[in-house]
């Protein structure tokens, strides 16, 4: 049985469609990166399988639970690190985890145990008697993390855990996700490539309440790439290469990657990949009388297909 399981799911705030058929599973001990720019539906899909909010239709499952006809078992198994973490700023540290534990039904040694356990994973120990609103915002990335943690779930759901920290406190933080998914089921919602791919075995792309990629994430470039980009480097003028490479048949519209003086980088890629791809482009450049200084084809990467997938202009047409 999946750990999670999601079909079909639908929402809509009144007439926005925000959710528009989602269905994906999840096995236990996955490292799931839900990836999508802002607006996509991924704080929606989480709050549906946290039991926040009811879809419109459609159904989730976690550990076989229905999520809406039993939401207390869907809990129990569920820590949520949610996007806004709402933290009790009177209270220190220890206290708010304390209050947290006795909300999950937790007490005595267990509780006092359980606060030890996640104290020591999240590095709090010189914070716990700070009243939270002391607490850098970094600081109070790790509290919000404790409190997921608190009643040893089987799965974590992290919703932009370091959107608004500063690189170092971005690095600890993933540190703390990497310990937390080993031997546990998690998602890690972001829009930050770099994340998904330091932390996470697959990927699902989600764009406009629909999901374009689903797959591991060394594979999906690869799969998404479609033709390869060539990267081509001249001396000469910008307008004059922009134009040599409109002209090749099947060219898509050519990026430029890199400029320094009058030297410039243009990546170009050539529907169809034909074999003489690279022939054609050198024969387009020399065509206008540039002088080529570097040729080479250049392997896709996650944001390629992230770019490809999500681009607003390409769902205009
Ligand atoms: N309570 C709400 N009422 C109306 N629209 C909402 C509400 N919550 C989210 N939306 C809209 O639904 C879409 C998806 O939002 P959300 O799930 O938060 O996306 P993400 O987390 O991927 O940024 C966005 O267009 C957002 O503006
Ligand atoms: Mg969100």
């Amino acid at each position: 049985m999946p750990m999670i399981e999601v079909a079909d799911l639908r929402k809509d705030y009144g007439s926005f469609r925000a959710l528009d058929g989602v269905s994906f599973t999840l096995d236990r001990g996955e490292i799931l990166g839900f990836l999508g720019p802002n607006g996509a539906g991924k704080t929606t899909t989480m709050k549906i399988l946290t039991g926040f909010l009811y879809p419109t239709s459609g159904r989730a499952t976690v550990a076989g639970h229905d999520v809406m006809e039993n939401s207390v078992e869907v809990r129990r198994r569920i820590g949520y690190l949610p996007e806004h973490t709402p933290l009790y700023d009177d209270m220190t540290v220890s206290e708010y985890l304390h209050t947290c534990g006795r909300l999950r039904g937790m007490a005595g040694s267990r509780l006092a145990e359980r606060k030890q356990a996640v104290i020591g994973l999240t590095a709090l120990g010189a914070k716990a008697r700070a009243p939270i609103h002391t607490l850098s915002k970094g600081y109070r990335q790790r509290v919000g993390l404790a409190q997921a943690l608190l009643h040893e779930p089987e799965i974590i759901i992290l919703d932009e855990p370091t959107v608004g920290l500063d690189p170092n406190q971005v690095v600890d933080v993933r540190a703390i996700m990497r310990e937390v998914g080993r031997d546990r089921t998690v998602i890690l919602c972001s829009h930050i490539l770099s994340e998904v791919e330091a932390v996470c075995a697959r990927v699902i792309i989600i764009n406009d309440g629909r999901i374009v990629a689903d797959g591991a994430t060394a594979d999906l470039a690869r799969q998404h790439a479609g033709a390869p980009l060539y990267r081509v480097q001249v001396e000469g003028s910008l307008a004059a290469l922009t134009a040599a490479l409109q002209q090749l048949p099947g060219a898509s519209q050519p990026v430029l990657a890199q400029a320094g003086g009058s030297n410039y980088c243009i990546e170009v890629s050539i529907a169809g990949a034909p074999v003489d791809a690279a022939a054609a482009i050198m024969a387009a450049v020399n065509s206008v009388g540039l002088r080529l200084v570097a040729l080479e084809p250049r392997h896709a990467t996650l944001e390629d297909v992230f770019r490809k997938l999500t681009r607003p202009t390409e769902h205009a047409a």
